[in-house]
């Protein structure tokens, strides 16, 4: 089979880590006989640099016309300075709309030879953490109305507006209970629904919808509660179901309980088999192009990539696989560094997860 990939190495290390990501995918495209065809194209800062903005037209077009989108990372501080709706980020939030990807799903795994760089104590974590964040992409306050108005009491007012509909409460909440189901069969859903309406339908929806999966247990959560209980007791946590925004939060929180943000992957989808893939760490501008990032995260939305949209599970295993050896064999970036470990550089590290594809 011949699969079109469109990439967006992006900014900052973004290209160092695609450029491992697409060897790894060249050599399981040769050990197992698949075509994997590359279109490198502009989003973020290096698009606002070359054309003036940070997603272009052209850009669009190609990852429409994709099997799936990889991507690198976007940002850095050469355009933090610019007004809202010119800035990198709006290339995500751009792509995500346009690609209706409305489900995120960031997995926090702990790897077992990387328990000594979780900050929790050993007896919290136990034999180890495995929490699925899916978060609601396109839609919520990140897409809401938006605006400043004069009249305000106090002076000038700045608002965003949270609101959701019940066929995207809908969607996102069959996506969560659809992965319970491959997984610990356990759905907590995040909200405020103790203050937001928006939240109170988003709580019935959810639960009308867990009538259909009658094997999986539905609880509810306080989104402030939920932020204590990930680090009091990550392990009560199988799938996380929440909002835009409180996912996004909460997924940076479920990443650091595992210590090691450089390596986790991400996968946003939509209806179709058409994902979009990319590590769930930033662009890290002050180590790029010195062949210092961990390439892990990406190589390992690379394998979801083949999983989600492709159907190749046994390739998809193939590359998490060998990401294991390499740290059972003491290799790590200087990222995941401790006593004792072999340091070695993005180049390595690639390398050597291809040997052990
Ligand atoms: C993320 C990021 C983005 C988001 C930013 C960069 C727009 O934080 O993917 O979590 O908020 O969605
Ligand atoms: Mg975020």
């Amino acid at each position: 089979m011949k699969y079109n990939i469109a990439t967006i190495p992006g900014d900052g290390i973004g290209p160092d880590i695609i450029e491992q990501t697409i060897l790894v995918l060249e050599k399981v495209g040769q050990k197992y006989g698949h075509e994997f065809d590359f279109t490198e194209v502009l989003a973020g800062g290096c698009a606002i640099d070359a054309k003036g903005e940070p997603l272009p037209k052209e850009t669009v077009e190609v990852c429409q016309k994709s099997d799936s989108v990889l991507l690198g990372a976007v940002g850095g501080p050469k355009w933090d300075n610019l007004p809202g709706d010119a800035r990198p980020e709006q290339a995500l939030l751009g792509l995500r709309s346009v690609l209706g990807l409305f489900a995120n799903l960031r997995p926090a795994l702990l790897h077992n030879a990387l328990k000594d760089a979780c900050p929790l104590k050993p007896e919290i974590v136990g034999d180890g953490i495995d929490i699925m964040v899916v978060r609601e992409l396109t839609g919520g306050i990140y897409f809401g109305d938006r605006g400043r108005r004069a009249e305000g009491k106090m002076g000038e007012e700045a608002y965003d507006t949270e609101a959701y509909s019940v066929g995207e409460i809908k969607r996102i909440a069959k996506a969560a209970f659809d992965i319970a189901m491959k997984r610990n069969k356990k759905v907590t859903s995040i909200d405020k629904a103790n203050i937001l309406e928006s939240s109170r339908l988003w709580r019935s929806v959810v639960t009308e919808m867990a009538k259909d999966y009658p094997e999986v247990s539905l609880e509810h959560m306080y989104v402030d509660n939920a932020a204590m209980q990930l680090v009091r007791d990550p392990k009560q946590f199988d799938v996380i179901v929440t909002t835009n925004m409180f996912g996004d939060i909460l997924s940076d929180e479920a990443s650091m309980i595992t210590g090691s943000i450089g390596m986790l992957p991400s996968a946003s989808l939509g209806e179709g088999g058409l994902g979009m893939y990319e590590p769930i760490h930033g662009s890290a501008p002050d180590i790029a192009g010195q062949d210092k990032a961990n390439p892990i995260a990406t190589v390992v939305s690379a394998a979801m990539m083949l999983r989600y949209s492709f159907g190749l599970d046994k390739e998809a295993d193939a590359i998490e696989a060998a990401v294991t050896k390499v740290l059972d064999q003491k290799y790590r970036t200087g990222d995941i560094m401790s006593s004792g470990m072999k340091m070695v550089g993005t180049n390595e590290m690639g390398r050597l997860i291809i040997e052990n594809i």
